[in-house]
């Protein structure tokens, strides 16, 4: 890695965790990712979400269309897990290359997860046979009872059922994604190998504040909602650390702006137009420039098995100015830092 103060080359990053939607909302962001990426996860929480093959494929076609542009970008298709998901199926997925891992969602955890897993037991034929395959089990970690506090969650998963599933399934390999939590972090440090997770650029910038500066702020509100100043810190402690079990996992979900500004707005930060110059503003900060390319580009390929990319991005210290808002297929969606400054550009 070539490393200055004020210029940085790092191998092309991967996204391990990305909302690409469908349609004209995929048609306008697919875009943004392949630009910056070469591989990206991509969740399966359309409506109907993809949890067979079939799907799977076709809504490969269609991102791959979308992001013609960037010919070498790949997508890789994950299996939304429900109640009744076949191990056979799941298995024949994996086996044909169509799917890269699985995704749980607790039922109605978060957007589009009506369908989710009502209890892990149900699916624990499932979960057997993917850690037979070395197939990663992808979780969105949060509890969804009513009772438990929003920002407790994430914690109370933990207890409840990731310790478990962990246990249970010792060589399982399991991407606890997006977390927002220094027990999310403890836990993650404290498991084995097979354990990792991804963090999300917002979730590195912003604490639980954010959402409420000098009114309601509902461009700073995802799932898992952001934590206290305490957990920023945890999660920007880990991500730089060098550990090889933390790797990018953007979670841009882009959503509509009036679907956003609503007095029901949903959940979801879209951060894909300037990923890598959040990211690196970051490492920037921590002074951690030399981890970058660990967490952005190694350890998430390793933890999959995959190859890492040859290709190479240069980023250099100077203002990248975000706009206020995207402009796509005929709608507005207000992307992460809209009308703010960061210190980084990519410019090769
Ligand atoms: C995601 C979405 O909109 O699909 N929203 C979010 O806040 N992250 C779903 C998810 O990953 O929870
Ligand atoms: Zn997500």
């Amino acid at each position: 890695m070539n490393q200055s103060p004020d210029q940085i080359t790092i191998r092309q990053p991967d996204d391990w965790h990305v909302h690409l939607r469908d349609g004209d909302m995929l048609r306008s962001v697919a875009t943004y990712t392949a630009r910056q990426f070469a591989r990206a996860i991509v969740m399966p929480n359309l409506s109907p979400p993809i949890t067979g093959t079939a799907s799977a494929v076709a809504y490969r076609d269609r991102i791959l269309s979308a992001a013609a542009d960037h010919a070498d970008f790949t997508p890789l298709m994950t299996c939304y897990l429900t109640d009744s998901s076949d191990a056979e199926d799941i298995a024949q997925g994996f086996n044909s290359g169509v799917f890269t891992a699985a995704k749980l969602y607790p039922a109605n955890a978060t957007t589009n997860s009506a369908h989710g897993v009502t209890d892990v037991a149900n699916i624990m034929p499932v979960l057997e046979r993917m850690q037979k395959m070395g197939m990663p089990l992808l979780i969105h970690g949060e509890v969804t009872d009513a009772d438990v506090d929003v920002f407790d969650r994430e914690a109370v998963f933990i207890e409840r059922t990731l310790s478990k599933v962990v246990q249970q399934l010792p060589e399982l390999k399991v991407v606890f994604e997006h977390i927002t939590t220094a027990e999310a972090v403890d836990f993650v440090n404290a498991s084995g190998a097979n354990v990792g997770a991804t963090i999300t650029p917002q979730h590195l910038h912003i604490n639980r504040n954010a959402m409420f500066q000098g009114g309601i702020r509902p461009h700073a509100y995802c799932l898992p909602v952001a934590k206290r100043e305490q957990h920023r810190l945890a999660l920007r402690k880990a991500a730089t650390s060098g550990s090889v079990k933390y790797f990018l996992g953007t979670d841009s979900a882009p959503h509509e702006i009036h679907a956003k500004e609503s007095a029901c707005g949903c959940a979801g930060i879209f951060n894909a137009p300037y990923a890598l110059e959040s990211y690196t503003t970051i490492f920037d900060e921590e002074g951690a420039l030399d981890k970058l390319e660990g967490f952005a580009s190694i350890h998430g390929p390793q933890f999959y098995g995959l190859p890492l990319n040859e290709g190479t991005v240069t980023l250099q210290r100077s203002k990248t100015i975000v706009p206020d808002a995207i402009e796509a297929g005929g709608t507005t969606i207000v992307p992460f830092h809209a009308g703010q400054e960061l210190d980084w550009q990519i410019v090769g």
